[in-house]
Parts: C-alpha cells; sequence; structure tokens
C-alpha cells in the first residue's frame, strides 16, 4: 500500500467508529465503471457503490441536475408542497401498479416504513390485531433494530438485544413453513425476490407465485424488498415483476438517485390509506436535490432502456462465467443470479480469490464467505466483463 494509504487509513482508525471492515483501497475518484485511487491506479468496479450506481459513477446528466437544484433549492422539509417530490412519485408510478409512495433516505428506513404501514394498516383499515411481520431466513433488511430483526441472519443481531417482538423468520423456500407461520396476528411477509447479501439467492417462480396467492388467501399483506434488486438490475425495473406478481407494499433506494442518498415505499392506494397525517415522516425524504436527481436516474434508466441492457450483459456474463466454470473444474459450486446481479459460488472459501481479483484491479464483494458477487453499474460493456472472468480464470487456476 501506498504511504497517502496507509496515512487516510491510521487517520480513520482515530476518527471514525470502527464499524466496517473496509477493503485495502481509498477511491478518490470514479467515472462510469473505473474507480482510481488515491495514487491514481485505475480498478474496473464490478459492485457500483453496492448496487447504487447502477447508470454508472459521476453520470453527466446527474451531475447537471444535482449543480443547478444546489443552486435553486436543496431542502425545505416536508412542511411544503414540493414539485421535485411529486414528478419523482409520478415517475416511479409510471414503472409499476403502484398508486402511492412515501420518501425517506435508505434501505433499512424503507423497510422501516413498510412495517409501520403494514402494522398501521391493520390497526386503521382492517381493524385487526395484527403486527408480525414474517421474513426469510438469508434475508437482508437492514440495521435498524426492526430491520435488523426482521432480517434472517443472526450474525447481524449480536449484542443488540432485547430486540422488538412481532417478527418471525421462516426457512426461505418453504411454503409449509410459511402457511404454518401465519396466524391471527400476522400482518405481512416481507420478501426480497433476489436475496443479496444473502448470497445472491433468486426465490423460484413457483415460490413467489404461491406465497403471494397464500397472502392474498389470508388477508394479509404481501411485501417485496426491492432495494438491491431493484431499479432494473434484475433485467426488469423491479424484480418481482419478473414473477407476475404486484406486492401491497414494496421498498426501494440504493440506485433511486445514483448515488445520492435516498429510499422509498411504495404501496398500493388501498394499503396507503394505512398512513395519515402526522403517522410518519422524515426530515429530509423526497427533498428538492435528491428527488430531481432520482428523477432523471428513472428517465435515464427508461430511455437507455437498461432493464433490457441489464438482462443482455446478465446473460453475457452468466455465459463467460459458465466458461470458466469448465475451464477450472471443481472451483465453482454454481453461478446464480439474474441480470447484473450474479453470485459466482466457490467450492471453497474466497477471500483468497478476492483479494487476488482487487489486487488485478477488479472491485467486486465476497458475501457469505465463498460467494462473489457482482452488481456492477448497469452500463458495463463486455469488454470489461470479459477482461474480469479471464483475471478469475487465471486465479482459480493458480488456488
Ligand atoms: C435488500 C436490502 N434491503 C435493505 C438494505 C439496507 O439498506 P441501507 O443500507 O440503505 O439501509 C440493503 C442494503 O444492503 C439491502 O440489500
Amino acid at each position: 500500500m501506498s504511504e497517502a494509504f496507509d496515512a487516510l487509513k491510521a487517520r480513520e482508525q482515530a476518527a471514525v467508529m470502527s464499524t466496517y471492515g473496509r477493503y485495502p483501497l481509498a477511491v478518490s475518484a470514479a467515472k462510469g465503471c473505473r474507480l482510481y485511487d488515491l495514487d491514481g491506479r485505475e480498478y474496473i468496479d464490478l459492485l457500483g457503490g453496492i448496487a447504487v450506481c447502477n447508470l454508472g459513477h459521476c453520470r453527466e446528466e446527474i451531475a447537471e441536475v444535482i449543480a443547478a437544484k444546489a443552486r435553486e433549492l436543496v431542502h425545505v422539509s416536508n412542511l411544503f408542497y414540493q414539485r421535485e417530490q411529486v414528478e419523482l412519485a409520478e415517475a416511479l408510478k409510471a414503472t409499476c401498479h403502484a398508486g402511492k409512495v412515501f420518501f425517506c433516505n435508505s434501505g433499512a428506513e424503507a423497510n422501516e416504513g413498510a412495517i409501520k404501514l403494514a402494522r398501521r394498516y391493520m390497526r386503521t383499515v382492517k381493524e385487526r390485531d395484527a403486527y408480525e411481520i414474517i421474513t426469510l431466513t438469508h434475508s437482508f433488511h437492514g440495521r435498524t433494530l426492526a430491520t435488523l430483526t426482521a432480517t434472517g441472519q443472526d450474525k447481524i443481531k449480536f449484542g443488540f438485544d432485547p430486540l422488538p417482538e412481532g417478527f418471525i423468520t421462516v426457512p426461505s423456500g418453504d411454503i409449509e413453513a410459511m402457511r404454518a407461520a401465519i396466524g391471527p396476528h400476522t400482518a405481512a411477509v416481507l420478501v426480497e425476490c433476489i436475496q443479496g447479501e444473502g448470497g445472491v439467492n433468486p426465490l423460484s417462480k413457483e415460490y413467489v407465485t404461491t406465497l403471494a396467492a397464500l397472502c392474498k388467501e389470508k388477508d394479509i399483506l404481501f411485501m417485496c424488498d426491492e432495494v438491491q434488486c431493484g431499479m432494473c438490475r434484475s433485467g426488469r425495473f423491479w424484480a418481482f415483476q419478473h414473477y407476475g406478481v404486484e406486492p401491497d407494499v414494496f421498498t426501494c433506494s440504493k440506485a433511486l438517485a445514483n448515488g445520492l442518498p435516498m429510499g422509498a415505499v411504495l404501496a398500493t392506494d388501498a394499503v396507503a390509506a394505512g398512513f395519515a397525517p402526522g403517522a410518519h415522516a422524515t426530515t429530509f425524504g423526497g427533498g428538492a436535490l435528491v428527488s430531481a436527481a432520482a428523477t432523471k436516474t428513472l428517465a435515464i434508466m427508461r430511455d437507455d432502456c437498461l432493464a433490457e441492457r441489464a438482462a443482455r450483459m446478465g446473460d453475457f456474463a452468466m455465459a463467460l462465467f459458465e466458461d470458466v466454470k469448465a475451464q477450472c473444474p471443481g472451483k465453482i459450486e454454481t453461478i446464480r443470479g439474474m441480470g447484473l446481479m450474479l453470485g459466482i459460488v466457490l467450492t471453497f472459501p474466497g477471500s483468497d480469490v478476492w483479494k487476488k481479483l482487487l489486487d488485478r484491479g477488479f472491485v467486486l464483494n465476497l458475501t457469505q464467505g465463498n460467494v462473489l458477487r457482482l452488481l456492477p453499474p448497469l452500463v458495463i460493456e463486455q469488454e470489461d466483463l470479459k477482461l474480469f472472468a479471464s483475471a478469475l480464470a487465471d486465479i482459480l487456476g493458480e488456488v
């Protein structure tokens, strides 16, 4: 590592709380699908800020919108009507079946909002004492107390008890376990159609369609967490659209404003009636600057057909990685995912492979110990994927 990196690392350790297992890299600039470190070394970015910079880093049209809004209107609060927020809500509605949107600032806050909406809808509209939220093993829904309780992975709960009541986790893919868990107090089921952090696990079509029907039968809400798999990443605008289902509530964040912090809860008109003035709020949610950036992000996604591009490039990447698997027998267990949300599952712990890839200039994530997770900007070119596949094949040949 360079002197500049070591100095920054030491300053950080002295000043910033230690909550992240950081990569040995400090990014000083980014453009498109490239990152640059403190010494100007270039990296191919296959992580996109963890599924955030779907249009590529520092996209010119977004930079222009941000710069212009920064001089016109940044923030006034939700005490006021804001044209930019309304335009964004309309643009989001045009992508799906939802009738109303609530804006917030992150994925966890969006899921927190969805959980609150489900409970309040049951209490005020359905007049039922229904508050339980059922989630799946290997899920990830965030780090607030409610969303980490909802998350189906114990490792993130350690040290934070007592945890809020009213959450049940059932084995993913097991519809009978779900049926058994639903009771008189159940308000909603919350799932990621493609689990991200949990190892890139797409739920099966049969499971999701049966689950949505089960929720209808039991008169509880079917809710999807689209924080990671949404916004064109999976090859459709929303991942649930692959499954032919329409969740009563769904959440998004990450790529919504292509790098500015933003989240949203979307719901059908009927369910959105669970909220009333004063029921839920957040100071920054849907501010003019982020909303304008997000509206531009959505327009580019639509005009550039980014969902279709993600599907095409995902197929291309999948074929390349299948070749690598064939070239390196015994090293890759499987490759899974949809669109440009891909997991290369190694047959052994992957930290060495991950580090060698980083040393060769490829930034990606290792999740669950052995899954190389790729969430590149959706504008990535075939050439970059080929370079990565070739480096991966070399490295797997060595280990
Ligand atoms: C599916 C999913 N839900 C929720 C979250 C939490 O989002 P945030 O980190 O913005 O709170 C994440 C973050 O990775 C996620 O992948």
